[in-house]
C-alpha cells in the first residue's frame, strides 16, 4: 500500500483536525493509502520518532477539536535550521537530511498543511524533487490564489462575538473601545470584524491612517448623539508616514517578528482628544477553539482534495477555493506574495458607505 505523510506547520488555526481527518478518511475510503502523521510540523522530518500512523480509529472525534493533533512549530525551517554547536547558535541548510529522511520513512507523498512560511518551505523541498502538496490554512487569510483559507471565518466569528460584548459596557460608561485584532501584514480580520461587529471605524495596514481622521469620526459620532464608539485595528496597521508596531524582532532561523502594540498607541492618541478610552488586545483567542461549520466544511473539502492530487501525482501544486470550486493552484503562484485587501472596492467600499472610517 501506498504512503502518504501529513504535517501542519507555523501558527495553529481552526481546522487543522478537520483536514487531518479528510486526508486519512479519503486516503482510506477512496484512495488506498496509509497516513503518516508527522508531528511538530518540519521538526518531525528532523528528529527520531516524532512520526506515528494516523488511523480511521486515532482520528474519531477531531473534526470540531481546534489546533492540530499533530503539534506545531515556526521554528523548524529545514533550510535555515538552528543548532546549537559549543554553546554558539547557528543556521544550517539541512534540506538534504529531510529529503533523505522523507524516502527512508518510505512516503510516497507529503501533504503540508500550512500558511505562507511553510508553504514556501514546501514549494522548497518539491524543487528538490520532494512530492509535495499544499494546504493552504490561516485566520489571516493571507495567502494568494484561495478565495479564503480555513480558520479565518472562525477568526472572524469569535472577534465579532467579542466586539458585541464591547458595545454593551461602551455604551454603559460612554467609552471608545479600541480593539486590536490579529491578522499580521492583512487587515481581513479586522475589516470582516469591523462590519459583522457594528465597528465606527477600522483601521488596516492596506491603508495607513490619519489620527486626526479618526477622532474626527468619533467627535461626529458625540456631536450626533452617540456615546459610545468602537475602533477595530488589525495588528499590522499604521499611521500616514509612520511604521508597524513590532512586539518582537524576528529570530535568526527562529519565529517571524511578532506584531503588535498599536491598539494602545491608538487609544493613547485618542485619549489625547479627550475621551475615555479602554484597549482590548484579542489575541491567541481568535486562534484557539472549535472550528465554525464553514471551517469544517472547507478543511473536509481540501483534505479531499489534496489526497486527490496526492493520488494524481499533482506534485508542487496546492488546492484552493475560487468561487464555489475547490481547485489547484501551482506553488510557485502562491508564493508570490500576499493576499492583500483592495482598498478601492469591495468591503472597503461597503464599510464607507455606511459611515465607517478607515482614517483616511
Ligand atoms: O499568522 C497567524 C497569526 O495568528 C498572526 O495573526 C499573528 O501575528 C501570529 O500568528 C502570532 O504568532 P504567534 O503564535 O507566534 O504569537
Amino acid at each position: 500500500m501506498k504512503k502518504v505523510g501529513v504535517l501542519t506547520g507555523g501558527g495553529d488555526c481552526p481546522g487543522l483536525n478537520a483536514v487531518i481527518r479528510a486526508v486519512v478518511k479519503s486516503a482510506s475510503v477512496k484512495h488506498e493509502y496509509k497516513v503518516t502523521g508527522i508531528e511538530d510540523g518540519f521538526e518531525g522530518l528532523v528528529l527520531p520518532n516524532k512520526t506515528r500512523d494516523l488511523t480511521l480509529q486515532n482520528i474519531r472525534g477531531i473534526l470540531p477539536i481546534g489546533g492540530t493533533i499533530l503539534g506545531t512549530t515556526n521554528r523548524a525551517n529545514p533550510f535555515e535550521y538552528k543548532i546549537i554547536i559549543d554553546g554558539k547558535s547557528e543556521t544550517r541548510d539541512i534540506s538534504r537530511d529531510v529529503l533523505n529522511n522523507i524516502q527512508s520513512m518510505g512516503l510516497d507523498a507529503l501533504i503540508v498543511i500550512g500558511g505562507d512560511g511553510t508553504l514556501k518551505i514546501a514549494y522548497e523541498l518539491f524543487k528538490q524533487g520532494c512530492p509535495v502538496v499544499g494546504v493552504p490554512k490561516t485566520i489571516d487569510n493571507d495567502i494568494l490564489a484561495t478565495d479564503v483559507t480555513f480558520g479565518f471565518r472562525t477568526a472572524v466569528q469569535t472577534a465579532t462575538d467579542a466586539l458585541d460584548r464591547l458595545h454593551t459596557t461602551a455604551e454603559s460608561h460612554h467609552r471608545v473601545m479600541v480593539v486590536e485584532v490579529m491578522g499580521r501584514y492583512v487587515g481581513w480580520i479586522a475589516l470582516e470584524t469591523g462590519i459583522g461587529g457594528g465597528a465606527d471605524v477600522i483601521l488596516i495596514p492596506e491603508i495607513p491612517f490619519d489620527m486626526e481622521a479618526v477622532c474626527k469620526k468619533i467627535d461626529e459620532r458625540k456631536n450626533s448623539g452617540s456615546r459610545s464608539s468602537i475602533v477595530v485595528v488589525a495588528e499590522g496597521a499604521k499611521p500616514i508616514g509612520g511604521d508597524i508596531s513590532i512586539l518582537c524582532p524576528a529570530e535568526e532561523g527562529g519565529s517571524a517578528e511578532r506584531l503588535g502594540g498599536i491598539g494602545n498607541k491608538v487609544g493613547a492618541n485618542i485619549s489625547c482628544y479627550g475621551r475615555e478610552v479602554r484597549v482590548t488586545v484579542l489575541g491567541h483567542l481568535q486562534r484557539g477553539g472549535t472550528p465554525c461549520a464553514f471551517d469544517r466544511i472547507l478543511s473536509t473539502q481540501f483534505g479531499v482534495a489534496a489526497m486527490d492530487l496526492v493520488a494524481h501525482k499533482r506534485f508542487g501544486e496546492m488546492v484552493c477555493l475560487r468561487g464555489k470550486s475547490i481547485n489547484s493552484v501551482s506553488l510557485n503562484e502562491v508564493t508570490q506574495g500576499q493576499k492583500k485587501v483592495p482598498t478601492e472596492e469591495g468591503l472597503v467600499k461597503v464599510a464607507e458607505s455606511i459611515g465607517i472610517s478607515f482614517g483616511r
